[in-house]
């Protein structure tokens, strides 16, 4: 084995490692819209789960059927009806649902047994229980719209589904419910996968679609200056479904977020929306820092907010002590005053427990984060990297292609976070001149992607 190899492996795993002990007896909802399995995706996909699960999460899989039923009403000539943005379930297309379900069902529990050698799959032992537990009633009449055979979630057997998987297995839903009478419902996979995780009260619920996630400014064309927003705080998303269209198909930006927005509401504390396209989609969202899809976060527990004037007396009685013992440059108080508004804060209670500014050189399109503090007493819960998302996010709206940091101290925790050291010479000309040669700050910088 080449020393190169061990370079870079030995670091790269202990990288992951904090991910794998986070997420460890945690329970995921994974859903999966049925365009990833028609475009040849489930193989990838089931090796990733398995290696997920191997690492001790407990993951609730539910699939999308909507091309195969779509291909089955086809291959009977029979048409796909939709009002409201949801199907219209007559008996024909019922039909079609079930055996779509049932052929899926195989397939995925065929993808789960694999286990050749030298395969991801080697020695994984991957036990999927599906089951009735979903309790259904009807969508009944809307507007005159009969919906037949489609129903909405009644119930959801919590205490079945975290026996099975307590039990070790992977919990596999279909989009489909019964009612007490026995009668079965033609649901929605994302209405099925968000019940359950606000009923199991999930720590994620991921949706693996045909959208990369949702850009920064969704109402205007894909680019390098309108990237994935990957951090949604939950108010941010609130906001922006009030503003978006009502969705009428998946590939709709207020289509998965609405339902993203729902789980956060109902404390489902973190919902992703992921592109199936790329190949280990689940894995870098999960297990890498930046991720690549977009989260919608709650952040309900403190206050992460753009700073105002009356933060002021907060931001300089956190700094002082470090400003003192040389770890911050000193500021001008004045200028603090005047740039309040570049300040990003954590408030708990009225009191400012971490803060940091965000000065942009857009001729260099790219921004200083600077003062980055978190209070003593609150260090190492991550606030840090939260404060440090939301520079990113605010870096991002203004169009810039990176952020950098001058630090003679936190360098490796900014290189952890994704920075890499620069010479001093790659700053804006404008930052270069008031470089402070005897102080040897390091410049790192981070790519915004
Ligand atoms: C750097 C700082 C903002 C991080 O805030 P935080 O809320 O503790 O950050 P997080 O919780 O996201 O990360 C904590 C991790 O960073 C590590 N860390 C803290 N300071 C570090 C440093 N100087 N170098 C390397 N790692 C550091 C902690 O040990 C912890 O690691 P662990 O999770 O393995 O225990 C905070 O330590 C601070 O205010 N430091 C003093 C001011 C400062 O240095 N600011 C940077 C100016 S350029």
């Amino acid at each position: 084995m080449s020393a190169v190899f061990n370079f870079t492996f030995v670091p790269w795993f202990r990288s992951v490692a904090p991910y794998i002990h986070l997420h460890r007896g945690k329970t995921f909802v994974v859903a999966i819209a049925g365009e990833a399995i028609a475009a040849g995706k489930l193989q990838h996909l089931a090796q990733d789960l398995a290696l997920i699960q191997s690492m001790g999460v407990k993951i609730v899989l539910v699939h999308g059927f909507r091309p195969q039923v779509n291909e089955q009403l086809a291959a009977k000539g029979h048409e796909a009806k939709y009002s409201h943005g949801m199907r219209i379930t007559d008996t024909v297309a019922l039909d079609c649902a079930q055996e779509a379900a049932g052929q899926l069902r195989y397939e995925i529990e065929a993808a789960f047994s694999q286990g050749l050698p030298n395969t991801p799959m080697a020695g994984s032992t991957v036990r999927v229980i599906s089951g009735n537990f979903i309790t259904a009633r009807p969508v009944g009449i809307v507007d005159g719209v009969d919906f037949k055979h489609s129903g909405l979630v009644r119930k959801v057997d919590t205490a079945g589904i975290l026996r099975t998987l307590d039990f070790g297995a992977m919990v596999l839903l279909s989009p489909f419910g019964f009612s007490p009478t026995g009668e079965a419902f033609n649901l929605t996979m994302e209405e099925v996968a968000t019940s359950v995780a606000i009923e199991l009260q999930a720590d994620k619920l991921i949706f693996m679609t045909e959208i990369p996630g949702v850009r920064i400014n969704p109402a205007e064309p894909e680019g390098e200056d309108n990237p994935i927003d990957t951090e949604l705080p939950l108010a941010a998303a609130e906001k922006l479904l009030g503003q978006l269209p009502n969705p009428t198909q998946p590939t709709d930006t207020a289509f998965y977020l609405q339902h993203c927005v729902k789980a956060c509401k109902s404390g489902v504390e973190r919902s992703h929306i992921l592109p199936f396209s790329v190949d280990g989609a689940l894995l870098l969202e999960i297990y890498v820092h930046d991720g690549i899809g977009t989260m919608v976060i709650d952040e309900k527990l403190e206050s992460l907010r753009e700073a105002t004037a009356d933060d002021v007396g907060g931001i300089l009685q956190l700094i002082e002590p470090f400003e003192k013992d040389g770890t911050l440059v000193t500021r001008d108080r004045t200028e603090i005053e005047r740039d309040a508004d570049l300040y990003t804060v954590i408030e708990h209670d009225g009191v400012i427990f971490g803060c940091a500014a965000l000065y942009p050189y857009p001729e260099a399109k790219t921004a200083e984060m600077a003062a980055l503090t978190v209070s003593p007493h609150s260090q190492s819960q991550g606030d840090g990297e939260r404060i440090l998302k939301r520079i990113e996010q605010r870096a991002k709206g203004m169009g810039l292609q990176s952020i950098f940091v001058l630090t003679t101290r936190t360098m490796h925790w900014f290189i952890k976070r994704g920075f890499v050291q620069v010479d001093p010479e790659w700053l804006p000309d404008a930052r270069k001149r008031k470089y402070n040669i005897n102080r040897k700050s390091q410049v790192l910088v981070k790519k915004l992607s």
